[in-house]
């Protein structure tokens, strides 16, 4: 085919005034065509996408490159990082004849850069701490973490209510279970008159949901210092923006915390960003590397609020990347939304990868120079069939792509390093350690200890009347000793009283 229409038909194609993010450049029948560079608007980056291929294909490399280019444009990124092997984009990559051969293709330079990065964790493996409260996700998202129904759903709301009219706040989950066993005991008589009834059989199934997601790890996540979403925003000194990489290798068993904090980040970065406007360039784009992850189990109502965030999060400038190894892993609805669309090589073993690869090209848009469905399993590694959003917003031509390599390390920093990016970090001093407030929990812990304190004082009250009539209605001279005697029981009673609460409290 003639390969000079060729370069003008993507050339026209890829056009853009403002600023733009080279990824590589179109083949047509096995060639390279130097010249015919793929480029992407930075203005349509809060238009999400996806980047989808086999293993080994070269997915998690497309998003270094994406993720670096980004910062070297002055936008902060941030990234999931489940398999752990994205660390090494902290340090410059190595000029290697095959990445030369490479960049000669596409007529790009290769030049090596290592970028600012914080290393993040939702466990207690080091880097900055990543922490939400109870109390900011609200009762709704709260509620759909758990995947309640509407009944347990309205008691939920009821305790976020009470705490609120009695000024105290639900940081973490010591604070949520508390509440719900105050108002199934000591408080239920006082609940019930301002809020009505509330059924046992709801406190017992939500406190048995939270247990599950506390067995997940969810007990360390939840607390003080929350994470402050500006704090992802960073440029550095060079005006490069920051890469914040949250390492989950250690969460990968544990999808119900992974999805409760993808949602909690994605809702407060929706409250706290103001309306974007038309401004030309996104201010955060989010990568999510094996995305399948937060997909494959996450409940029905879940999944329809990351799709209405997905939706709406766009007006706030941030884009959203999901790196999987088939579309089908990424719900219709958010499918449906994607601006950048990348394909790497996908293997046709089976009748079903047959089926899957067919229904991927359809996807696509009809391109005169490919047949989709075939260049698809022919693609090499770092290879991609790319489709993209112009500066109008309307899709680019189909072009597969010779992909450009890494500027940083195509590997992961070793503990050392890792050491001395956390130990220069003002975000791992800033979120370090846990702050014990005082929250629910304390104020309904006091609050028990008074109403049981009454209680056995009240009860003393009672045997001191009981031993006066006695006393009364027996020999009168032995009144002294009768008195001191009685003393001793009401002490007793009082000490016996105050052990009791004291076992309670100790058995929490
Ligand atoms: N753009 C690229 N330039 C050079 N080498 C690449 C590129 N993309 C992928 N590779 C090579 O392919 C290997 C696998 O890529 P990777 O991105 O880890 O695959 P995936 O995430 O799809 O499993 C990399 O370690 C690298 O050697
Ligand atoms: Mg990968």
């Amino acid at each position: 085919m003639d390969s000079t229409n060729f370069l003008n038909y993507i050339n026209k194609g890829y056009e853009t005034s403002g600023d733009s993010i080279i990824l590589g450049a179109a083949m047509l029948d096995g060639e390279t065509i130097p010249d015919a560079h793929i480029k992407i608007p930075l203005k349509t980056l809060n238009r999400h996408g996806l980047i989808a291929g086999a293993t080994g294909t070269g997915k998690t490399k497309t998003l270094q490159v994406l993720a670096e280019n980004l910062s070297d444009n002055g936008i902060p990124v941030l990234m999931m990082d489940i398999k752990g092997d994205l660390s090494g984009i902290a340090e410059p990559g190595e000029v290697k004849p095959f990445i030369t051969e490479r960049h000669a293709k596409i007529n790009i330079p290769y030049t090596t850069k290592g970028f600012p990065v914080e290393l993040m964790s939702l466990s207690e493996q080091d880097g900055v701490r990543l922490r939400a409260t109870v109390s900011e996700f609200g009762p709704v998202l709260f509620s759909r973490i758990l995947d309640l129904n509407d009944t347990q759903s309205g008691v939920i709301s009821v305790i976020f209510k009470y705490c609120s009219d009695h000024t105290m706040t639900l940081v973490d989950l010591k604070d949520i279970k508390k509440a719900i066993q105050y108002i199934t005991e000591e408080g239920k008589a006082e609940i019930e008159k301002e809020y009505g009834r509330i059924s046992t059989s709801s406190t017992g199934s939500i406190l048995r949901k939270i247990v599950e997601l506390e067995q997940q790890g969810a007990d360390v996540f939840f607390g003080e210092t929350s994470f402050d979403i500006n704090d992802l925003m960073r440029i550095d000194e060079n005006g490069n923006g920051y890469i914040n990489i949250i390492r989950l290798t250690d969460i990968q068993d544990k999808p119900k915390l992974f999805s409760t904090f993808m949602l909690s980040l994605l809702t407060k970065i929706y409250n706290r960003l103001p309306e974007q406007g038309d401004s030309g360039r996104p201010e955060l784009v989010i990568f999510i590397d094996e995305a399948h992850l937060i997909f494959n189990q996450a409940s029905k109502t879940l999944l329809d609020q990351i799709e209405n965030i997905v939706k709406l999060i766009r007006s706030k400038g941030v884009g959203l990347f999901f790196v999987t190894q088939n579309p089908t892993d990424v719900p219709n609805g958010v499918l449906s939304q994607l601006g950048l669309k990348i394909q790497h090589a996908l293997r046709a073993f089976t009748a079903n990868d047959r089926k899957a690869i067919k229904m991927t090209a359809e996807n696509y848009p009809i391109s005169e120079y490919y047949k989709t469905d075939e260049i698809i399993t022919q693609l090499g590694t770092g290879e991609a069939l790319i489709t993209a959003l112009n500066e109008k917003g309307i899709p680019t031509p189909l072009a597969a792509t010779m992909l450009r390599t890494p500027m940083s390390r195509m590997d992961i920093l070793t503990p050392d390093e890792i050491s001395a990016v956390n130990s220069k970090s003002k975000l791992v001093r800033k979120y370090k350690d846990t702050i014990e407030t005082e929250s629910a929990f304390e104020v309904l812990t006091k609050r028990t200890e008074a109403s049981e304190q009454a209680a056995a004082q009240q009860e003393a009250q009672k045997q001191e009347e009981k031993q006066q009539k006695t006393t009364r209605s027996s020999d009168s001279g032995s009144g002294q000793i009768q008195k001191s005697v009685l003393k001793v029981v009401t002490s007793a009673t009082f000490i016996k009283g105050a052990m009791n609460l004291l076992t309670k409290l100790f058995k929490k």
